[in-house]
């Protein structure tokens, strides 16, 4: 075999996760033999979080093997460069993939189930940031163990006009941005629909993201409002909707289904959460399967990822003892991996003009 030999027959491969061949989905990088006949390849993976490294492996030593005859031991390496609809450009950012974590009901774990996601796409070696899109109860700077103020810098733009940036606070490698940063816990704010929006559009425009391959958004349960918003800001690679077990929580994630298809944001999936003895388990699954939406996975309910929200230590949740650990890196490639499945499914979609 030589060096096009190879790459043809490892491109004809279809990958395990995404179904098309990885030539169609350009993940061969590099494809030779060496003098001594060793097959080295190189692959780049669509996401850190890709759960099927073996798998392509195996595929591509079978293919080998069938081509040449001989039993292969090719040399398989994985790189990944996170792919996303990247529509943020228009209002300047360079955010590959927005990602909601919402819900039609409130306390159901969105934002701690946010804050996992982002600590696990990080875990991954992603450049992830938070964003709180609740200004009613902004739990993401508690979740987190993070303080301080934001600072704000004055800067001219391109056309000479002088704008306001933000900086993000920068916890455990995440960037995060939250109204619990600007205001005291104490003080009430009367979020009227226009104040929303642009706040809103600060948070996104006019803040120093840089380069991120994800950037979750914790909203607010229920409304509509901060959805709409951001669906017209730029395209969202999609929306995770949370609900607990219960047949009532479920109703409410049929309701978040039909929030977000009105808005146009594409649901990525349903998480279960409090998965366990009290609530029962498996309820989601099958509103999912009933709904046609992909099921994305379970968190259960337990006290350890109660006590480490409370305690500002979610940055904790991955750690090597952690007993969740497996579970919820399950559920962090499952979102990634649906996120590069929508993205072959659609190209690009516009997003409404109204800034
Ligand atoms: N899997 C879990 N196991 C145990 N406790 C959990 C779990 N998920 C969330 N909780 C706890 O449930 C409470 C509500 O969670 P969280 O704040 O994430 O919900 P929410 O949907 O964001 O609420 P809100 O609608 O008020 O924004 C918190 O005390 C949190 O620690
Ligand atoms: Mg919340």
């Amino acid at each position: 075999m030589n060096d096009s030999e190879l790459r043809h027959c490892v491109e004809s491969v279809a990958d395990p996760e995404l179904g098309q061949s990885l030539g169609k989905l350009n993940m061969v990088k590099q494809a030779t033999i060496s003098d001594a006949g060793v097959a080295s390849i190189e692959i780049e993976l669509p996401t850190p979080a890709y759960p099927g490294r073996e798998r392509i492996e195996a595929a591509i030593n079978a293919a080998i093997q069938r081509h040449s005859g001989d039993a292969a031991d090719a040399n398989v390496t994985f790189g990944w460069k996170v792919k996303g609809k990247e529509t943020g450009g228009k209002i300047g950012l360079r955010i590959k993939n927005v990602i909601a974590v919402g819900s039609g009901k409130g306390g159901v774990g969105k934002s701690t189930t946010a804050t996992m996601l982002a600590y696990g796409l990080k875990s991954f070696g992603a450049k992830v940031g938070l964003m709180d899109a609740d200004v009613y109860g902004p739990s993401i700077p508690h979740l987190c163990g993070a303080s301080g103020e934001p600072a704000v810098d004055e800067v001219t733009d391109a056309a000479g006009n002088r704008m306001q940036r933000i900086q993000p606070i920068d916890k455990d490698g995440l960037k995060l941005l939250s109204i619990g940063f600007m205001i005291k816990a104490d003080q009430a704010v009367v979020w009227r629909g226009p104040m929303l929006h642009k706040l809103l559009t600060q948070f996104l425009a006019q803040t120093e993201w840089g380069e991120l391959d994800y950037l979750i958004i914790d909203l607010p349960p229920g409304t509509g409002d901060v959805s709409l918003t951001l669906s017209q800001l730029l395209g969202l690679a999609g929306a995770v909707i949370v609900c607990t077990p219960q047949k009532v929580a479920l109703l409410d994630a049929v309701k978040a289904i039909s929030m977000f298809g009105q808005v146009n944001i594409p649901v990525l999936g349903i998480v279960e959460n409090m998965s366990g003895e009290i609530f029962g388990r498996g309820g989601a699954k099958d509103q999912a399967g009933k709904s046609g939406i992909p099921f994305l996975g379970e968190v259960p309910i337990t006290a350890y990822i109660r006590e480490l929200g409370d305690a500002g230590r979610m940055s904790e949740i991955f750690n090597e003892d952690s007993p969740v650990r497996e579970e919820l890196l399950g559920v962090c490639q499952n979102i990634a991996m649906q996120i590069a499945r929508q993205l072959l499914d659609s190209p690009a979609l516009p997003t409404l003009e109204v800034l």
